[in-house]
């Protein structure tokens, strides 16, 4: 694993947002996996700026997101949907057709996850996906213990999942207790990958990664077995590296 590190949450969001943005202009018809929560947002940011200044085109881009809550509509603000439409989408050229997320109000939920894995295979996979870690060594919505072969599937939070994510929303009681994410093996065959982490919270779970073994205990760890991931961490992120 490549680690770039940067001084801060500013900084790691330019050099990923710089280096995901050559390689939108590279490959114009780039398939990216996207992520949610407050670690993407700055690159988000970046990639609107850079298409409203350079003019990078996302006409040809797809765009798959590793994991949506269940039991709550795409319209609902808390919905990993909407954060993506207005965190990103709305502000770019992309086509709606081409961006694609697990529907978690699905009444299939089962189906929805067959679903899901076939439509990331029949688009031809993902070329880079983009990734944060939870405290707890998450990687999309895979909790400690998922199986490294896992496909997408439904999955069980945790509750310290649910309190750091419960920032988002009025009380813990709102925060859905379930989710459809990717899986590990999912994510193994994305060809490219960026995991992100800034701030002193991250700084055990980054520790963890990058100088213990590989585990099921710890879903990061499963970034190891794969040949093409760099880590783009701030200096709180990488303390006690
Ligand atoms: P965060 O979440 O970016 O909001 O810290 C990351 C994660 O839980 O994967």
């Amino acid at each position: 694993m490549k680690i770039i590190r940067t001084e801060n949450y500013e900084e790691m969001s330019l050099k990923a947002g710089l280096l995901l943005t050559e390689k939108i202009r590279s490959n114009p018809s780039i398939t990216l996996g996207m992520a949610t929560g407050s670690t993407p947002k700055g690159i988000y940011q970046y990639l609107i700026k850079d298409h409203q200044d350079n003019r990078t085109t996302y006409k040809q881009v797809k765009s798959i997101n590793l994991d949506e809550y269940i039991g709550i509509a795409p319209s609902n603000p808390n919905s990993y949907h909407y954060f993506m439409q207005k965190n990103l989408f709305e502000h770019l050229d992309i086509h709606e057709a081409n961006t694609y997320l697990p529907n978690g109000a699905a009444s299939n939920l089962e189906a929805e996850c067959e679903r899901y894995e076939k439509l990331i295979e029949d688009i031809g996979g993902v070329d880079l996906q983009i990734l944060g870690i939870g405290q707890n060594g998450h990687i999309g919505f895979n909790e400690p213990g998922t199986s490294f072969d896992s496909r997408t599937h439904i999955i069980n939070l945790e509750e310290d999942t649910r309190k750091a994510n419960s920032r988002f929303f009025n009380s813990i009681d709102e925060v859905p207790k379930q989710a459809i994410t990717m899986g590990i093996a999912t994510i193994l065959k994305s060809k490219e990958i960026f995991l992100l982490a800034s701030g002193e919270a991250k700084a055990d779970a980054l520790a963890r990664l990058i100088k213990d073994g590989i585990s099921e205990d710890f879903p990061a760890s499963a970034l190891k077995l794969h040949q093409n991931v760099t880590i783009v961490a701030d200096a709180d992120a990488l303390k006690y590296i």
